[in-house]
């Protein structure tokens, strides 16, 4: 009932009577009186003139699976979405309902993350207003072809901050989304297998949405939508629509990346062309990044004209961050 109320409110331009509502949902006046004060100590702000009736004027910042859903037709990602108030880490709870035989495109977005973690060790605080979420998917693909997956991701959710907000957001080598030379988005990709096969990979993203601001640690490296753009953004319908990016890059990624998605991510690259160090071995390697591989590898150059492909490690890029 709740949820049929909120849903007429949301897509009712201006006021709706109370015996509008009642007629239509064949309930009494009291009980819609009852369920739309239910609504607003969800937060939802509902507006109730005399004669007029009721109009919806903000809802909550708060993940609803159903707007998330709403007209959501994917495949490979967002098969199922669980939303959690509170989780330790959205990798985590992934990797347990892998283990109890959760489906690949299983999507757990939580509103806060108690342990919420990063790359190399690292923890990833989440603050509110940010997005949470990871995917669980079951690859049929070597172990050694997961760092692609990564790159695939960060690929999708560049083009939704792009298609969303009109921000210009590019891709740092291997998982980072960036806004001119600060971090929006990270991406974990923890990987289950055996040595020739994959059983499931949990991709965590953490992207930082409606944040207004940094600590001062952290404040030259880090910005969110909202600082780039000024605008609040809608996490439902973003979510969604990283949701459709996801799905669609990963599906074809999980074939191969057509020849279109690889000069689109070579143009979004934002490491391509520019000096990097790269950590590997215990050795630092100075180079310029020239290209990228069809499997997502990085091309680099050192000062002596060696050429390397690198899938993975620390890459610290001139410039940014
Ligand atoms: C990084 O840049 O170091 C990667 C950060 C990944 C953070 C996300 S938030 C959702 C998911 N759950 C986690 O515990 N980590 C990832």
């Amino acid at each position: 009932m709740k949820r049929k109320i909120l849903d007429i409110l949301k897509n009712t331009d201006g006021y709706i009577s109370g015996e509008q509502l009642s007629s239509e949902l064949g309930v009494s006046r009291t009980a819609v009186w009852k369920n739309i004060n239910s609504l607003r100590k969800d937060g939802y702000v509902i507006d109730s003139v005399t004669n007029k009736g009721y109009r919806m004027v903000s809802c909550p910042d708060k993940l609803d699976g159903n707007v998330i859903r709403e007209s959501l037709d994917t495949k490979v990602a967002g098969t199922e979405i669980c939303i959690l108030d509170v989780v330790d880490s959205t990798n985590e709870e992934i990797k347990r309902r892998a283990a109890n035989n959760a489906q690949s495109g299983l999507i757990v977005a939580a509103e806060k993350q108690t342990c919420g973690k990063g790359r190399l060790g690292r923890s990833w605080s989440s603050e509110s207003g940010g997005l949470y979420f990871s995917l669980l998917l079951r690859p049929e693909l070597p172990p050694s072809d997961i760092s692609g997956i990564t790159l695939a991701a960060g690929y999708a959710v560049c083009l939704a901050v792009r298609e969303y907000t009109g921000i210009d957001a590019r891709i740092k080598w291997p998982n980072d989304v960036i806004v001119g030379n600060k971090k929006i988005c990270g991406i974990l990709t923890e990987m289950t297998a055996q040595t020739d096969r994959v059983d499931h990979v949990a991709i965590g993203i953490g992207i930082n949405v409606n944040h207004e601001a940094f600590p001062e640690d952290i404040n030259k490296k880090a910005s969110s939508l909202y600082i780039e753009s000024g605008k609040r953004i809608d996490r439902n319908k973003f979510l969604r629509c990283v949701i459709q990016k996801l799905d669609k890059v990963l599906s074809s990624f999980l074939v191969s990346l057509s020849a279109d998605d690889m000069s689109q991510f070579r143009e979004l690259c934002a490491t391509i062309g520019k000096r990097v160090s790269v950590k590997r071995n215990n050795c630092t390697i100075n180079a310029a990044a020239r290209d990228i591989t069809p499997a997502g590898e990085l091309i680099i150059v050192d000062d002596n004209g060696k050429e390397f492909i690198i899938n993975s490690g620390e890459v610290t890029v001139q410039g940014i961050y």
